[in-house]
Protein backbone atom coordinates (compact mmCIF):
# COMPACT_ATOMS: atom_id res chain seq x y z
CA UNK A 1 0.00 0.00 0.00
CA UNK A 2 1.28 3.71 -0.68
CA UNK A 3 0.19 6.93 0.97
CA UNK A 4 0.03 8.19 -2.67
CA UNK A 5 -2.72 6.20 -3.70
CA UNK A 6 -4.60 6.33 -0.78
CA UNK A 7 -4.09 10.57 -0.60
CA UNK A 8 -5.13 10.22 -4.68
CA UNK A 9 -8.63 7.81 -3.73
CA UNK A 10 -9.70 10.28 -1.06
CA UNK A 11 -9.26 13.47 -3.52
CA UNK A 12 -11.40 11.45 -6.45
CA UNK A 13 -14.27 11.04 -3.62
CA UNK A 14 -14.05 7.23 -2.58
CA UNK A 15 -14.43 5.56 0.17
CA UNK A 16 -11.82 4.04 1.97
CA UNK A 17 -11.46 0.99 3.17
CA UNK A 18 -10.46 -0.32 6.81
CA UNK A 19 -6.90 -1.18 5.91
CA UNK A 20 -6.11 1.67 3.96
CA UNK A 21 -7.16 3.73 7.54
CA UNK A 22 -5.00 1.31 9.17
CA UNK A 23 -2.11 2.09 7.17
CA UNK A 24 -2.37 5.53 7.54
CA UNK A 25 -3.22 5.60 11.29
CA UNK A 26 -0.21 3.47 11.48
CA UNK A 27 2.25 5.54 9.86
CA UNK A 28 1.00 9.15 11.58
CA UNK A 29 2.04 7.08 14.54
CA UNK A 30 5.57 6.10 13.62
CA UNK A 31 8.23 8.50 12.83
CA UNK A 32 10.18 6.02 11.78
CA UNK A 33 7.60 5.02 9.30
CA UNK A 34 9.15 7.97 6.77
CA UNK A 35 6.31 9.28 5.17
CA UNK A 36 6.80 12.79 5.36
CA UNK A 37 4.45 15.33 6.70
CA UNK A 38 2.93 16.97 3.93
CA UNK A 39 1.56 13.60 2.28
CA UNK A 40 -0.35 13.29 5.78
CA UNK A 41 -1.22 17.29 5.23
CA UNK A 42 -2.30 15.95 2.09
CA UNK A 43 -4.82 13.15 2.97
CA UNK A 44 -5.90 15.39 5.71
CA UNK A 45 -7.00 18.33 3.54
CA UNK A 46 -8.44 15.07 1.07
CA UNK A 47 -10.27 14.20 4.12
CA UNK A 48 -11.78 17.56 4.78
CA UNK A 49 -12.44 18.48 1.71
CA UNK A 50 -14.52 15.09 0.36
CA UNK A 51 -15.71 13.85 3.62
CA UNK A 52 -16.29 10.44 5.46
CA UNK A 53 -19.29 8.30 5.97
CA UNK A 54 -20.00 6.83 9.68
CA UNK A 55 -18.42 3.33 8.71
CA UNK A 56 -14.98 5.38 7.63
CA UNK A 57 -15.11 7.76 10.61
CA UNK A 58 -15.92 4.51 12.93
CA UNK A 59 -13.10 2.95 11.65
CA UNK A 60 -10.61 6.05 11.59
CA UNK A 61 -11.44 6.97 16.00
CA UNK A 62 -10.96 3.08 16.21
CA UNK A 63 -7.82 3.23 14.43
CA UNK A 64 -6.84 5.89 16.40
CA UNK A 65 -8.03 4.81 19.48
CA UNK A 66 -5.54 1.70 19.67
CA UNK A 67 -2.45 3.51 17.97
CA UNK A 68 -1.00 3.71 21.49
CA UNK A 69 -1.75 2.24 24.81
CA UNK A 70 -4.47 2.66 27.11
CA UNK A 71 -4.83 3.54 30.82
CA UNK A 72 -6.19 0.19 32.75
CA UNK A 73 -8.10 2.11 35.41
CA UNK A 74 -10.31 -1.44 36.70
CA UNK A 75 -9.02 -1.20 40.04
CA UNK A 76 -10.15 2.06 40.68
CA UNK A 77 -13.75 1.52 41.66
CA UNK A 78 -15.13 4.81 41.63
CA UNK A 79 -16.90 5.68 37.89
CA UNK A 80 -14.31 7.06 35.64
CA UNK A 81 -15.98 9.94 33.73
CA UNK A 82 -14.03 12.90 31.83
CA UNK A 83 -15.52 15.72 29.56
CA UNK A 84 -13.67 17.16 26.52
CA UNK A 85 -14.73 20.38 24.97
CA UNK A 86 -14.33 21.26 21.29
CA UNK A 87 -12.21 24.64 22.17
CA UNK A 88 -13.21 28.19 22.78
CA UNK A 89 -11.98 31.38 24.38
CA UNK A 90 -11.99 31.88 27.94
CA UNK A 91 -13.31 28.26 28.49
CA UNK A 92 -11.17 27.50 31.52
CA UNK A 93 -13.61 25.29 32.61
CA UNK A 94 -11.62 21.89 32.66
CA UNK A 95 -9.27 23.69 35.67
CA UNK A 96 -12.29 23.39 37.86
CA UNK A 97 -14.11 20.86 37.09
CA UNK A 98 -11.84 18.04 37.28
CA UNK A 99 -10.87 18.64 40.59
CA UNK A 100 -14.91 19.42 41.08
CA UNK A 101 -15.25 16.20 39.87
CA UNK A 102 -13.10 13.71 41.99
CA UNK A 103 -14.05 15.59 45.02
CA UNK A 104 -17.59 14.55 44.24
CA UNK A 105 -16.14 10.90 44.33
CA UNK A 106 -15.62 10.32 40.31
CA UNK A 107 -12.33 9.90 38.79
CA UNK A 108 -11.02 12.03 36.18
CA UNK A 109 -8.47 11.11 34.09
CA UNK A 110 -8.19 14.23 31.66
CA UNK A 111 -5.93 14.11 29.10
CA UNK A 112 -6.11 17.62 27.75
CA UNK A 113 -4.50 19.69 25.09
CA UNK A 114 -2.57 22.83 24.08
CA UNK A 115 -4.28 26.13 22.67
CA UNK A 116 -4.96 26.19 19.02
CA UNK A 117 -5.45 29.29 16.99
CA UNK A 118 -7.74 31.74 18.83
CA UNK A 119 -8.60 28.90 21.46
CA UNK A 120 -6.85 28.69 24.36
CA UNK A 121 -5.83 25.05 25.80
CA UNK A 122 -5.82 23.21 29.19
CA UNK A 123 -2.48 22.00 29.56
CA UNK A 124 -1.37 26.36 28.75
CA UNK A 125 -3.19 27.16 31.72
CA UNK A 126 -1.73 24.78 34.16
CA UNK A 127 1.55 25.43 32.59
CA UNK A 128 0.84 28.89 34.13
CA UNK A 129 1.86 27.60 37.86
CA UNK A 130 5.21 27.66 37.55
CA UNK A 131 6.10 23.96 38.20
CA UNK A 132 3.11 22.63 36.74
CA UNK A 133 3.76 18.90 35.26
CA UNK A 134 1.89 17.64 32.83
CA UNK A 135 4.10 15.30 31.01
CA UNK A 136 3.46 11.98 32.57
CA UNK A 137 4.00 8.57 32.18
CA UNK A 138 1.07 5.55 32.74
CA UNK A 139 1.93 4.56 35.68
CA UNK A 140 2.04 7.83 37.34
CA UNK A 141 -1.31 8.90 35.83
CA UNK A 142 -3.10 6.01 37.08
CA UNK A 143 -1.20 6.05 40.72
CA UNK A 144 -2.25 9.42 41.14
CA UNK A 145 -5.80 8.83 40.01
CA UNK A 146 -5.71 6.32 42.58
CA UNK A 147 -4.19 8.85 45.32
CA UNK A 148 -6.81 11.47 44.63
CA UNK A 149 -8.88 11.05 41.84
CA UNK A 150 -7.91 13.60 39.38
CA UNK A 151 -4.87 13.91 36.64
CA UNK A 152 -4.62 15.99 34.07
CA UNK A 153 -2.26 15.21 31.77
CA UNK A 154 -1.05 15.63 27.89
CA UNK A 155 -0.70 13.13 25.05
CA UNK A 156 3.08 11.19 25.12
CA UNK A 157 4.01 9.14 22.09
CA UNK A 158 2.54 5.93 24.01
CA UNK A 159 -1.06 7.60 24.57
CA UNK A 160 -2.95 8.65 21.60
CA UNK A 161 0.46 8.86 19.36
CA UNK A 162 -1.83 8.95 16.19
CA UNK A 163 -3.43 12.21 16.94
CA UNK A 164 -0.42 13.76 18.53
CA UNK A 165 0.71 14.05 15.00
CA UNK A 166 -2.45 14.82 13.21
CA UNK A 167 -3.47 16.95 15.33
CA UNK A 168 -0.30 19.61 15.09
CA UNK A 169 -0.50 19.16 11.25
CA UNK A 170 -4.25 20.04 11.13
CA UNK A 171 -3.45 23.19 13.11
CA UNK A 172 -1.20 24.37 10.56
CA UNK A 173 -2.82 23.65 7.59
CA UNK A 174 -6.40 24.72 7.99
CA UNK A 175 -7.95 21.12 8.10
CA UNK A 176 -9.04 21.46 11.57
CA UNK A 177 -12.91 21.73 10.42
CA UNK A 178 -13.69 18.76 9.64
CA UNK A 179 -16.59 16.44 11.75
CA UNK A 180 -14.33 12.99 11.13
CA UNK A 181 -11.13 14.40 12.16
CA UNK A 182 -12.32 16.02 14.99
CA UNK A 183 -14.55 13.19 15.91
CA UNK A 184 -11.90 10.82 15.47
CA UNK A 185 -9.30 12.91 17.48
CA UNK A 186 -11.20 13.51 20.86
CA UNK A 187 -12.76 9.66 20.72
CA UNK A 188 -9.45 8.70 20.35
CA UNK A 189 -8.20 10.46 23.25
CA UNK A 190 -10.71 9.35 25.53
CA UNK A 191 -10.68 5.88 24.56
CA UNK A 192 -7.22 5.59 25.76
CA UNK A 193 -8.35 6.75 29.03
CA UNK A 194 -10.38 4.17 30.13
CA UNK A 195 -13.57 5.53 30.94
CA UNK A 196 -16.79 4.48 32.11
CA UNK A 197 -18.71 8.10 30.46
CA UNK A 198 -17.97 10.86 28.54
CA UNK A 199 -19.01 14.48 28.69
CA UNK A 200 -18.92 16.33 25.14
CA UNK A 201 -18.87 20.05 25.41
CA UNK A 202 -19.73 21.16 21.77
CA UNK A 203 -19.24 25.07 21.40
CA UNK A 204 -21.20 26.89 18.72
CA UNK A 205 -20.80 30.60 17.20
CA UNK A 206 -18.23 32.68 16.37
CA UNK A 207 -15.37 31.36 18.72
CA UNK A 208 -16.06 27.85 17.60
CA UNK A 209 -14.74 25.04 15.06
CA UNK A 210 -18.19 25.06 13.77
CA UNK A 211 -20.04 28.49 13.41
CA UNK A 212 -22.98 27.09 12.37
CA UNK A 213 -25.35 25.65 14.60
CA UNK A 214 -26.16 22.77 12.03
CA UNK A 215 -22.56 21.85 11.44
CA UNK A 216 -22.29 21.63 15.65
CA UNK A 217 -25.60 19.45 15.76
CA UNK A 218 -23.88 16.76 13.13
CA UNK A 219 -20.53 17.07 15.38
CA UNK A 220 -22.48 16.42 18.23
CA UNK A 221 -24.56 13.38 16.81
CA UNK A 222 -21.39 12.05 14.95
CA UNK A 223 -19.61 12.04 18.47
CA UNK A 224 -22.41 10.39 20.64
CA UNK A 225 -22.94 8.05 17.91
CA UNK A 226 -19.01 7.11 17.63
CA UNK A 227 -18.37 7.14 21.07
CA UNK A 228 -21.01 4.72 21.57
CA UNK A 229 -19.74 2.00 18.86
CA UNK A 230 -16.39 2.27 20.87
CA UNK A 231 -18.95 1.37 23.81
CA UNK A 232 -18.61 4.62 25.52
CA UNK A 233 -21.64 6.30 27.49
CA UNK A 234 -21.81 9.72 26.03
CA UNK A 235 -23.85 12.21 25.78
CA UNK A 236 -22.96 15.93 23.68
CA UNK A 237 -23.81 19.32 24.95
CA UNK A 238 -24.03 22.69 22.54
CA UNK A 239 -22.75 25.75 24.38
CA UNK A 240 -22.57 29.37 23.15
CA UNK A 241 -19.16 30.13 21.96
CA UNK A 242 -20.19 33.75 20.80
CA UNK A 243 -18.66 35.68 23.09
CA UNK A 244 -15.90 34.45 25.30
CA UNK A 245 -16.90 32.29 28.63
CA UNK A 246 -16.35 34.36 31.81
CA UNK A 247 -14.15 37.25 32.65
CA UNK A 248 -11.18 36.38 32.06
CA UNK A 249 -9.52 35.65 28.93
CA UNK A 250 -5.52 34.08 29.38
CA UNK A 251 -3.63 31.44 31.48
CA UNK A 252 -3.41 32.85 34.30
CA UNK A 253 -6.12 35.11 34.27
CA UNK A 254 -8.37 31.51 33.57
CA UNK A 255 -6.52 29.97 36.36
CA UNK A 256 -7.52 33.06 38.72
CA UNK A 257 -11.28 32.60 37.33
CA UNK A 258 -11.08 28.63 38.11
CA UNK A 259 -10.16 29.20 41.83
CA UNK A 260 -12.88 31.78 42.06
CA UNK A 261 -15.46 29.59 41.23
CA UNK A 262 -14.05 27.15 43.78
CA UNK A 263 -14.46 29.52 46.39
CA UNK A 264 -17.80 30.09 45.55
CA UNK A 265 -18.11 33.02 43.61
CA UNK A 266 -20.34 32.18 40.96
CA UNK A 267 -20.39 36.15 39.78
CA UNK A 268 -19.20 34.83 36.29
CA UNK A 269 -22.69 33.52 35.75
CA UNK A 270 -21.98 32.17 32.25
CA UNK A 271 -19.08 30.31 33.45
CA UNK A 272 -20.63 29.00 36.14
CA UNK A 273 -23.92 27.80 34.16
CA UNK A 274 -21.69 25.93 31.60
CA UNK A 275 -19.53 23.99 34.49
CA UNK A 276 -22.63 23.01 36.69
CA UNK A 277 -24.51 21.69 33.15
CA UNK A 278 -21.17 19.37 32.33
CA UNK A 279 -20.82 18.49 35.93
CA UNK A 280 -24.36 17.83 36.50
CA UNK A 281 -24.12 15.51 33.35
CA UNK A 282 -20.59 13.54 34.62
CA UNK A 283 -23.00 12.69 37.84
CA UNK A 284 -26.13 11.33 36.40
CA UNK A 285 -23.68 9.39 34.02
CA UNK A 286 -21.20 8.25 36.60
CA UNK A 287 -23.96 7.06 38.91
CA UNK A 288 -24.00 9.54 41.36
CA UNK A 289 -27.06 11.89 40.55
CA UNK A 290 -30.83 10.24 39.20
CA UNK A 291 -30.42 13.43 36.67
CA UNK A 292 -28.40 16.08 35.82
CA UNK A 293 -30.44 18.82 37.83
CA UNK A 294 -29.39 16.91 40.90
CA UNK A 295 -25.96 16.52 39.87
CA UNK A 296 -25.47 20.48 39.54
CA UNK A 297 -27.13 20.78 42.72
CA UNK A 298 -24.72 18.37 44.78
CA UNK A 299 -21.75 19.98 42.80
CA UNK A 300 -22.60 23.31 44.44
CA UNK A 301 -23.12 21.98 47.73
CA UNK A 302 -19.54 20.26 47.25
CA UNK A 303 -18.39 23.71 46.13
CA UNK A 304 -19.77 25.36 49.01
CA UNK A 305 -18.12 22.93 51.58
CA UNK A 306 -15.09 23.96 50.42
CA UNK A 307 -14.29 19.88 49.37
CA UNK A 308 -13.87 21.19 45.53
CA UNK A 309 -11.14 23.91 46.79
CA UNK A 310 -8.98 21.19 48.56
CA UNK A 311 -8.81 18.81 45.83
CA UNK A 312 -7.95 21.96 43.31
CA UNK A 313 -5.17 22.50 46.15
CA UNK A 314 -4.05 18.38 45.61
CA UNK A 315 -4.13 18.77 42.25
CA UNK A 316 -1.77 21.68 41.81
CA UNK A 317 0.64 19.83 44.70
CA UNK A 318 0.55 16.41 42.72
CA UNK A 319 1.31 18.15 39.62
CA UNK A 320 4.72 19.66 41.26
CA UNK A 321 3.53 23.59 41.22
CA UNK A 322 2.66 25.62 44.39
CA UNK A 323 -0.60 24.75 45.92
CA UNK A 324 -0.49 28.11 47.83
CA UNK A 325 -1.95 29.79 44.97
CA UNK A 326 -5.28 28.61 46.15
CA UNK A 327 -5.03 31.03 48.58
CA UNK A 328 -2.52 33.25 47.78
CA UNK A 329 -3.52 34.61 43.53
CA UNK A 330 -0.50 36.71 43.36
CA UNK A 331 1.83 33.91 43.14
CA UNK A 332 0.48 33.22 39.22
CA UNK A 333 2.59 35.01 36.73
CA UNK A 334 1.17 38.59 36.46
CA UNK A 335 1.82 40.65 32.88
CA UNK A 336 4.15 43.89 34.13
CA UNK A 337 1.18 46.07 32.62
CA UNK A 338 -2.09 47.20 32.72
CA UNK A 339 -4.45 49.31 30.66
CA UNK A 340 -8.32 50.04 30.53
CA UNK A 341 -9.99 49.36 27.04
CA UNK A 342 -13.05 52.40 27.18
CA UNK A 343 -16.19 52.44 25.52
CA UNK A 344 -15.98 54.60 22.15
CA UNK A 345 -19.79 55.17 22.89
CA UNK A 346 -22.41 55.09 24.83
CA UNK A 347 -25.45 51.89 25.09
CA UNK A 348 -25.43 48.00 24.97
CA UNK A 349 -22.86 45.67 24.76
CA UNK A 350 -24.63 44.00 21.59
CA UNK A 351 -21.59 41.72 20.42
CA UNK A 352 -18.30 40.51 21.96
CA UNK A 353 -16.96 38.04 19.02
CA UNK A 354 -15.04 35.40 20.91
CA UNK A 355 -13.06 34.60 17.75
CA UNK A 356 -11.65 38.34 17.58
CA UNK A 357 -10.79 38.56 20.99
CA UNK A 358 -8.80 35.13 21.24
CA UNK A 359 -7.24 36.48 18.20
CA UNK A 360 -5.95 39.73 20.25
CA UNK A 361 -5.21 37.97 23.31
CA UNK A 362 -2.80 35.99 20.68
CA UNK A 363 -1.35 38.99 19.55
CA UNK A 364 -0.84 39.90 23.17
CA UNK A 365 0.86 36.42 23.52
CA UNK A 366 -1.60 34.57 25.76
CA UNK A 367 -1.86 32.09 22.64
CA UNK A 368 0.45 30.99 20.10
CA UNK A 369 0.69 32.45 16.78
CA UNK A 370 2.46 29.62 15.98
CA UNK A 371 3.85 25.83 17.34
CA UNK A 372 7.06 27.49 18.48
CA UNK A 373 5.96 30.59 19.98
CA UNK A 374 6.16 31.26 23.54
CA UNK A 375 3.55 32.34 25.79
CA UNK A 376 3.12 35.37 28.01
CA UNK A 377 0.87 33.77 31.02
CA UNK A 378 0.03 36.71 32.34
CA UNK A 379 -1.21 38.54 29.65
CA UNK A 380 -5.16 38.39 28.64
CA UNK A 381 -8.21 40.25 29.18
CA UNK A 382 -10.31 40.96 32.14
CA UNK A 383 -13.73 41.37 30.90
CA UNK A 384 -15.67 44.31 32.68
CA UNK A 385 -18.68 44.06 30.31
CA UNK A 386 -20.29 41.42 28.32
CA UNK A 387 -22.94 41.12 26.11
CA UNK A 388 -26.15 42.34 27.29
CA UNK A 389 -24.26 45.01 29.64
CA UNK A 390 -25.00 49.01 29.66
CA UNK A 391 -22.14 51.32 29.21
CA UNK A 392 -21.15 55.06 29.45
CA UNK A 393 -19.03 56.60 27.04
CA UNK A 394 -15.56 56.36 28.09
CA UNK A 395 -16.29 53.66 30.45
CA UNK A 396 -14.08 50.72 30.90
CA UNK A 397 -15.25 47.56 29.06
CA UNK A 398 -12.35 45.54 29.13
CA UNK A 399 -8.75 45.42 31.26
CA UNK A 400 -5.83 44.49 28.50
CA UNK A 401 -3.08 42.49 30.65
CA UNK A 402 0.84 42.94 28.94
CA UNK A 403 4.32 42.90 28.70
CA UNK A 404 4.74 44.92 25.49
CA UNK A 405 3.39 48.35 25.56
CA UNK A 406 3.61 48.20 21.17
CA UNK A 407 0.97 45.06 21.35
CA UNK A 408 -0.69 46.02 23.90
CA UNK A 409 -2.32 48.99 21.66
CA UNK A 410 -2.78 46.86 18.76
CA UNK A 411 -4.55 44.02 20.66
CA UNK A 412 -6.66 47.04 22.16
CA UNK A 413 -7.54 48.28 18.57
CA UNK A 414 -8.32 44.77 17.53
CA UNK A 415 -10.16 44.50 20.54
CA UNK A 416 -12.30 47.04 19.51
CA UNK A 417 -13.08 45.61 16.34
CA UNK A 418 -14.81 42.75 18.60
CA UNK A 419 -17.25 44.98 20.58
CA UNK A 420 -20.22 46.04 18.88
CA UNK A 421 -22.01 48.94 21.28
CA UNK A 422 -25.85 49.62 20.31
CA UNK A 423 -28.84 51.87 21.27
CA UNK A 424 -31.17 49.13 22.31
CA UNK A 425 -30.56 46.22 25.24
CA UNK A 426 -30.27 43.03 22.96
CA UNK A 427 -31.83 39.53 23.87
CA UNK A 428 -29.63 37.29 25.85
CA UNK A 429 -29.39 34.00 24.34
CA UNK A 430 -28.98 31.01 26.51
CA UNK A 431 -25.92 29.65 27.49
CA UNK A 432 -26.56 25.61 27.15
CA UNK A 433 -28.34 25.56 23.88
CA UNK A 434 -29.01 21.70 23.38
CA UNK A 435 -28.11 18.30 24.87
CA UNK A 436 -27.56 15.30 22.41
CA UNK A 437 -27.86 11.99 23.76
N1 LIG B 1 -10.32 19.09 20.17
C1 LIG B 1 -9.61 17.98 19.86
O1 LIG B 1 -9.10 17.29 20.74
N2 LIG B 1 -9.51 17.64 18.56
C2 LIG B 1 -10.05 18.36 17.57
O2 LIG B 1 -9.93 17.98 16.43
C3 LIG B 1 -10.77 19.50 17.90
C4 LIG B 1 -10.90 19.87 19.21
Amino acid sequence: MRMLDIIARKRQGFKHTEEEIAFVVKVASDPKAGVPDYQLTSWLMAVCCRGMDEIETAALTRAMALSGRRLDLKRLRAPKVDKHSTGGVGDGISLALAPLMAAAGLVVPMMSGRGLGHTGGTLDKLEAMKGFRVRMGIDEITSQLGRIGVCMFGQTQDLAPADRTLYSLRDASSTVESVPLVVASILSKKFAEDLDALVLDVKIGSGAIFKNPKQAQELSRALVKTARKLGLKAVAVLTAMDQPLGRYVGNSLEVIQAVEILRGDFTSADYAECLLTLGGWMMHLGGKAKDPKEGAAKLESVIRSGAALESFQKMVEAHGADPRVVCDLDRLPRAAKEREILAPKAGYVTWLDARKVGEAAVILGAGRANKDSKLDYGAGFVLDKKVGARVKKGECVARIHGSDGAKMEEAAAYFLTALKIEGKKPKLMPVIRQVVK
